[in-house]
């Protein structure tokens, strides 16, 4: 039977009932939703609304509810209930009998449905900022293992100066890193209870909605009750962690699917994360990766398709934010899969370090290192970057490395370059130099992953 029963004479239109009803995706919410009521029964006593007798009676009923939700989640789409509050109300009465049709006194669904979304939002950051930093963990240990692994550095897909594979690994725990901070931050304006607000205008029992916050593992009370039903920021906020991450989580996908083509092949990734060709015998296809670039897509979609639900929405409460349901599971749920996943790629990668160092020696990766030397002896940066410019043609068209031209040639192009130029051409020079911080020098990469372990509590 649909909650609002009394109003209406006429029984709503079957297809209505479906484009409607929104269990089918809400019964998600069906432990929030009974641990809110919880909380609520508990102030209703406050109010004189319930005995404590009562409030015991519900509160037993409602756990035991919990307890068939945690084991069979599932069972509860084969109601055909309109959303998972009647749901659990419709439950409680069957359990109860009469005394379960006084919970919803001073209560309305709108303060409920924010309530029960902010709860779950609040244990996906939790199971969101341990998948963050699982992997956080994967990329400091892959670059733990690979510091001397050098390879080229890329600036338009063009080799551009020599890096090391950590250095590559330690850049992708920055953007992680930054995605956990993001989340905590989320977090901390997440963090506050809309129950207690009724409808819109709040609710007309005296209820200590601060004592009711603080029962429910909420920091405070939200301040404004036609703000409180309205606010779906935290749908945003999230939507928009979820869409920068999966925007890092494409990239890396994107570096490893050229790192592990036949062109590059520097890496190869495990027979666990790839697959193979119904057709072509020698395939063997790097679907995981590919998935986590394309799933980017759907992510990005959920975030602008919430910013365009929101956006012309007047005060309060519209049956148009039913819809930040299904778009903000879908995208934190991808989210989370891709963080396993990428996880799960770096646990079984093998680096080809031949193949890196081989193609950091080509693509004249150390040019900059020969205009820095020409500085050094006191030519000017604009002219040095000249002569290098001139000395990679000749280069080029010798079929050589700049290191493995003859003194001689090299000299036709400056004669301030002498034997000592060889020593700083080479790729080890090359990173050593890099010492400033955040460069990719032995020490300097060593002390980031130090500073990573200990921040990560490895
Ligand atoms: N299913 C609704 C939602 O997800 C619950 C709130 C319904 N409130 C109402 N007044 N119809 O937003």
């Amino acid at each position: 039977m649909a909650l609002w029963g009394g109003r209406f004479s006429q029984e709503a239109d079957q297809r209505f009932k479906q484009f409607n009803d929104s269990l089918r995706f809400d019964y998600r919410l069906a432990q929030q939703d009974i641990i809110g009521s919880v909380a609520w029964s508990k102030a209703l006593v406050t109010v004189g609304v319930l005995s404590a007798a009562e409030q015991q009676s519900l509160e037993q009923a409602l756990n035991e509810l919990l307890q068939e939700v945690q084991d069979n989640p599932e069972s509860i789409l084969q109601s055909d209930a309109e959303d998972i509050h009647s749901w659990v109300e419709g439950k409680l009465i069957d359990k109860v009998g009469d005394l379960g049709k006084k919970l919803h006194t001073g209560r309305s669904r709108n303060d409920q449905v924010a309530t029960d979304l902010k709860l779950w939002c609040k244990d996906q950051v939790a199971l969101l900022l341990e998948a963050v930093s699982e992997l956080q963990k994967a990329l400091v240990i892959t670059a733990e293992n690979n510091q001397d692994a050098v390879m080229p550095g890329y600036t338009h897909l063009q080799r551009a100066q020599p890096v090391t594979f950590a250095h590559w690994c330690l850049a992708y725990s920055e953007m992680l890193a930054r995605d956990e901070s993001r989340l905590k931050d989320t977090l901390k304006r997440l963090d506050v209870s809309p129950l207690g607000c009724g409808a819109l205008a709040g609710t007309a029992y005296d209820i200590d909605r601060e004592q009711l916050a603080g029962w429910l593992g909420f920091s405070a009370a939200t301040r404004n009750s036609l703000d409180t039903v309205s606010d779906r920021d935290h749908v945003l906020e999230l939507l928009s962690d979820a869409s920068i991450g999966m925007v890092h989580l494409s990239r890396f996908a994107e570096d490893l699917i050229f790192f592990n083509s036949g062109e590059a092949a520097f890496v190869e990734l495990s027979d666990k994360v790839t697959s193979g060709s119904s057709l072509m015998p020698q395939k063997k296809n790097p679907d995981a990766l590919e998935l986590i670039r394309g799933k980017c897509g759907r992510v990005q979609g959920a975030l602008t398709g919430m910013m365009m639900t929101l956006k012309g929405l007047p005060l309060a409460y519209n049956k148009d934010m039913q819809e930040d349901k299904e778009g903000l599971f879908d995208a934190l749920d991808t989210w989370l899969d891709c963080m396993h996943m990428a996880v799960l790629v770096l646990d079984g990668i093998q680096i080809r370090r031949r193949r890196c160092e081989d193609a950091a020696k080509q693509g004249y990766a150390n040019a900059t290192e020969l205009a820095d030397y020409l500085v050094a002896k006191g030519v000017p940066f604009r002219e040095a970057h000249h002569i290098v410019g001139e000395a990679v043609v000749a280069a080029i068209a010798q079929g050589k490395a700049l290191e493995e031209m003859a003194l001689s040639d090299l000299q036709k192009f400056s004669d301030t370059i002498q034997l000592d130029v060889y020593e700083i051409l080479s790729l080890q020079s090359c990173l050593d130099k890099r010492l400033a911080k955040g460069g990719v020098s032995k020490g300097q990469v060593q002390k980031a992953i130090t500073e990573a372990k200990i921040r990560l509590g490895l």
